[in-house]
C-alpha cells in the first residue's frame, strides 16, 4: 500500500527538484544554491540518497521523501513550495526497463504527466530532462534536435513519450517550459549499484579489482559530458530562455567508443577487461551536435573526458570499500532474478 508522504515544515522555495537526491538532480541542486536560490527536493529514494545532498545538513535544501507518478502528492507539494520553476529529473533507470517494462514507462510519463498538470495549473516554469535514447541509433553523424526519434528500449520510448507531452502542454496550455537532453553523462555520485552505467559499473568493479567488463563489440559510440557541466549548461539554458518547448541538446559533440572508455578505466585502475555479450537493444553511435546550446549560450567550456573520469574514479576512491562490496553483491542478486 503506497505510504502517504510526509510534507514536515516544508516552506515556499524557488526551485522544486524532482529526482533531485539523484546524480544530475543533486548537481542541479548545487549550482542553484550557488546561484542563492532556495531549493526543495522530492525524491522517493527509490535510487537516490540523501547523502547526495550535503546541502541537507547545512539546512539550505528540504528534502521531501515521495512519489512523483502520484498527481495529489505533486499538487499539494507545489501549493506549498509554490516554486518558480520545477525541474523534472525524476526516473527510473533504463536496464529496469527491459526487466520490469511495464512499470518504468507508467513511471516516466506518469512523472511527465502530474509535472506539466502542475505547471498548467500554477504557472511555474517547467525544466524538463530528456535524454538522448530517444533517438535511437544515430541515422547519420551527429544528431541535431531534428534528428527522428526512433526509441530502441521501453525506457527510451517513455523518455520520448514524456517530452511530447511536455510540449503539447507548451503548445496548447502555454506553459514555459525547456527540454534538456543529455547525452551520456558520468561523474560523481552516479548509481554503482544495481543497473549502473558503464563508467560506475566498472569503476566499482576495479575498486574490487574485477576485471571491467565490455559488452560486444565495444565499437559502439557514446557522447560523454561530466555531471557538473550538463549541470551548469542546464541552469544557464532555463536562465536565458526561451521557455517555448524547445528541445536543446546537452554533449560534448565528441563520439567515443564504449571499448575506450573501459580501456581507459581500467588501465587507470589497473585491471584486465573481460568480453560479455551484447545489451538487448543497445544503440550503435552517439554523437551530440551542439549546434543549438552554442547558439544560445555561446562556446561551452567542457571537462576533457580524460579529466573527467580521473576526478571520477577518485571521487569513487573515497567511498567504503563495503560500500563497494555491497555495491557489487546488489548488482549479483539482481542479475540472477
Ligand atoms: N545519467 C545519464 O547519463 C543521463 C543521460 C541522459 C538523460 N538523463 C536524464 O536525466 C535525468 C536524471 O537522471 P540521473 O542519471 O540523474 O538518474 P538518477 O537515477 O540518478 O536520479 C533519478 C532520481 O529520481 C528518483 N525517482 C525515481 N522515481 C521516482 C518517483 N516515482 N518519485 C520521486 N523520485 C523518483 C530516484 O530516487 C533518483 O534519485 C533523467 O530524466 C534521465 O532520463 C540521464
Amino acid at each position: 500500500m503506497a505510504r502517504e508522504t510526509q510534507f514536515g515544515s516544508v516552506g515556499r522555495a524557488d526551485d522544486l527538484v524532482i529526482g533531485g537526491a539523484g546524480f544530475i538532480g543533486s548537481h542541479i541542486v548545487d549550482e542553484l544554491l550557488e546561484r542563492g536560490r532556495t531549493v526543495c527536493v522530492l525524491d522517493d529514494l527509490s535510487l537516490g540518497s540523501p547523502s547526495n545532498l550535503a546541502s541537507l545538513a547545512a539546512g539550505s535544501v528540504d528534502l521531501v521523501v515521495g512519489d512523483a507518478t502520484d498527481p495529489e502528492t505533486v499538487d499539494t507539494l507545489v501549493r506549498r513550495v509554490a516554486p518558480s520553476r520545477i525541474w523534472d529529473l525524476a526516473v527510473i533507470p533504463l536496464p529496469r526497463s527491459l526487466r520490469a517494462p511495464s512499470a518504468v514507462v507508467g513511471s516516466i510519463v506518469g512523472i511527465a504527466r502530474n509535472v506539466a498538470e502542475v505547471a498548467r495549473e500554477h504557472g511555474p516554469e517547467l525544466i524538463h530532462f530528456s535524454s538522448s535514447e530517444v533517438y535511437g541509433s544515430a541515422v547519420g553523424d551527429a544528431m541535431n534536435e531534428s534528428h527522428p526519434l526512433a526509441p530502441r528500449t521501453p525506457y527510451a520510448a517513455a523518455k520520448a513519450a514524456s517530452d511530447l507531452i511536455t510540449q503539447s502542454y507548451v503548445h496548447t496550455f502555454r506553459v514555459r517550459a525547456i527540454v534538456i537532453r543529455p547525452f551520456n553523462t558520468y561523474g560523481p555520485r552516479q548509481n554503482w549499484r544495481r543497473d549502473a552505467a558503464v563508467v560506475p559499473r566498472t569503476i566499482r568493479r576495479g575498486r574490487l579489482k574485477l576485471p571491467a567488463q565490455l559488452a560486444i563489440p565495444g565499437t559502439q559510440t557514446r557522447d560523454f559530458v561530466f555531471v557538473s557541466d550538463v549541470a551548469r549548461l542546464a541552469v544557464q539554458l532555463a536562465d536565458r530562455g526561451p521557455l517555448d518547448g524547445t528541445v536543446v541538446n546537452v554533449g560534448s559533440g565528441v563520439e567515443t567508443p564504449i571499448a575506450d572508455v573501459v580501456g581507459a578505466i581500467a588501465r587507470g585502475m589497473d585491471v584486465g577487461i573481460e568480453r560479455i555479450g551484447t545489451r538487448p537493444a543497445d544503440v550503435t553511435r552517439h554523437r551530440a551536435d551542439i549546434g543549438r546550446l552554442r547558439s544560445r549560450l555561446g562556446d561551452p567550456a567542457l571537462t576533457p573526458l580524460d579529466v573527467g573520469l580521473e576526478r571520477t574514479i577518485d571521487w569513487y576512491s573515497r567511498l567504503d570499500d563495503d560500500d563497494a562490496r555491497s555495491a557489487q553483491a546488489d548488482e549479483t542478486a539482481r542479475s540472477s532474478e
